[in-house]
């Protein structure tokens, strides 16, 4: 269904709202809920980023979201800030949206960002209000904080506190903050419901499904969705491995089991694994809490699921030396892609730049190109190069890999590229090209899990299977 916003005007009684970290989550959180009628402040500790999203600038990748920033500020309705006084004069409800990131030589969660955002922001309320956290956090957390800001909190109890997983998927964030599939409110009182309610009404009253729960299932809910779909992606690249080692083709596999109702197609393609800020820190953060709990055992799988995906990475640097004949050394190697996923210019944790990075450190001449992430990744590997544009990316390439599977990618045409290249071999790591078209246009074409040699079908993809 598509419901137009852009005439909402603010529900009489709507409670006023902050959002505090405007990063990939907070932001897109911030200006949906403008665009849905209510008055709304952003608030992040970045002085730089809330200068661009008050200018009226995203200051990342993320289709649709900057005509929507255009929209609410149009209003008057969404302002940015940097001070903490002022949320907290400002807000009824405050949403908490601040990095959760692994802790640096552990698999925890760095609980550092969310703590101080919210004894900051409970030291200075001095009314009635709910403090909703979004952020994936482990489970106890939000009892944990409820003490905490309790303590700190001018107005003790009357300070309350409430957690929304979200489940925005980057690429789809607007779609998916206007019309999740469903929301789930974890509370501890009937008013802390009653004013996620009214915070949530435009989107309740489309129908969305609500779940009510207590706050621990609430951040339970979230790691094991994230859990489960990280295990069916690891789960088909299993397959994969099993299919390299038999002639099997994972391609035809995963078709095959698609078609089973009871499995279902999404998250079942085979290719290089999951990547992104959220996937592989939550399922560690996971596990460590787990064992704090006293359960480690009970997801102890989620290490095999880890460690699958991790695979997938070597793998791919395994077949692109195959193709170059044994060696990287001195090997001029084309990466397509950055990102974590395509639509998006995140390189958190992303499985092609860490493939592009593996390549490098065997002495390939690895250049880079991804349509969005460019700039991130340059940041974060100053060391690889990095070329404008696909044409520029493969000229003079001796094997080209794909990582991320950008549209622009999959419908290059292989004849054209052939003409660029200094040797027609490709590694395709996302399984996303069509590999007979690349084979008749003179290709050496590998992809992980299928035969060197096979005449197989293109698995159909859902471009929203892309990891969340
Ligand atoms: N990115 C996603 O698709 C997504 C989806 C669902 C859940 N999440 C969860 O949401 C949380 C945020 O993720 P993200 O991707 O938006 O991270 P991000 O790094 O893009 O954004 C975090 C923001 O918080 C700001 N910040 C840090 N400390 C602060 C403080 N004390 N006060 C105010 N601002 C502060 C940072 O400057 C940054 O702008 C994480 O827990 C993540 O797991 C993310």
């Amino acid at each position: 269904m598509v419901t137009h916003y852009s005439d909402a005007t603010p529900h009489i009684g709507s409670p006023r709202m902050t959002v505090i970290g405007t990063g990939y989550l907070g932001a897109t959180h911030a200006i949906c809920m403008a665009v849905l009628g209510f008055e709304v402040l952003g608030v992040d500790v970045d002085p730089v980023k809330v200068d661009a999203l008050a200018s009226g600038r995203v200051p990342f990748f993320e289709p649709g979201l900057p005509e929507k920033l255009r929209e609410a500020l149009d209003t008057g309705r969404l302002r940015f800030t940097t001070s903490f006084d002022e949320a907290a004069a400002f807000g009824d409800v405050h949403f908490i949206c601040v990095g959760t990131p692994q802790q640096p030589g552990s698999h925890a969660a760095d609980m550092r960002y969310v703590d101080s955002a919210f004894s900051e922001l409970a030291k200075r309320i001095t009314r009635k209000a709910l403090l909703v956290g979004k952020s994936t956090v482990p489970i106890g957390t939000a009892a944990r904080l409820t003490e905490l800001v309790q303590s700190v909190s001018p107005i003790g109890s009357d300070l309350e506190l409430a957690w929304n997983p979200e489940f925005l998927r980057e690429g789809f964030a607007v779609e998916d903050t206007l019309h999740p599939d469903r929301l789930v409110f974890g509370v501890a009182s009937e008013w802390a419901e009653s004013e996620l309610r009214r915070a949530f009404r435009p989107i309740l009253d489309e129908g969305t499904p609500l779940v009510i729960a207590d706050t621990a299932t609430a951040e339970l809910v979230k790691v094991a969705a994230n859990s489960f779909l990280a295990t069916k992606i690891s789960y088909i690249n299993a397959m994969a491995e099993v299919c390299e080692a038999t002639g099997a083709d994972v391609n035809l596999l995963a078709t095959a089991l698609s078609l089973d109702d009871r499995i279902g197609g999404r998250f079942l393609k085979p290719g290089l694994g999951f990547g992104g800020g959220c996937l592989p820190k939550d399922i560690r953060a996971f596990r460590a809490r787990a064992e704090e709990l006293g359960v480690g055992q009970a997801v102890s799988f989620l290490a095999e699921v880890d460690a699958i995906n991790i695979r997938r990475r070597t793998r791919t640097v395994d077949l692109v030396r195959e193709l170059a004949g044994g060696r990287l050394n001195g090997v001029r190697v084309a990466a397509l892609g950055a990102a974590f996923k395509p639509n998006s210019d995140d390189v958190r944790d992303a499985p092609a730049l860490d493939v592009a990075r593996l390549l490098y450190l065997e002495g390939a001449i690895v250049t880079v190109y991804d349509p969005e992430a460019n700039v991130n990744a340059h940041r974060v590997y100053p060391d690889l190069d990095y070329a404008d544009s696909l044409e520029e990316v493969v000229t003079g390439a001796e094997v080209v890999v794909l990582l991320t599977e950008w549209d622009e990618f999959r419908v290059a045409d292989p004849f054209v590229l052939g003409d660029l290249v200094a040797a027609r071999r490709v590694v395709d790591g996302r399984h996303a090209l069509d590999a007979s078209r690349y084979r008749e246009a003179g290709w050496e074409y590998r992809a992980l899990g299928r035969p060197a040699v096979a005449a197989t079908v293109v698995l159909a993809q859902d471009a929203r299977d892309a990891v969340a």
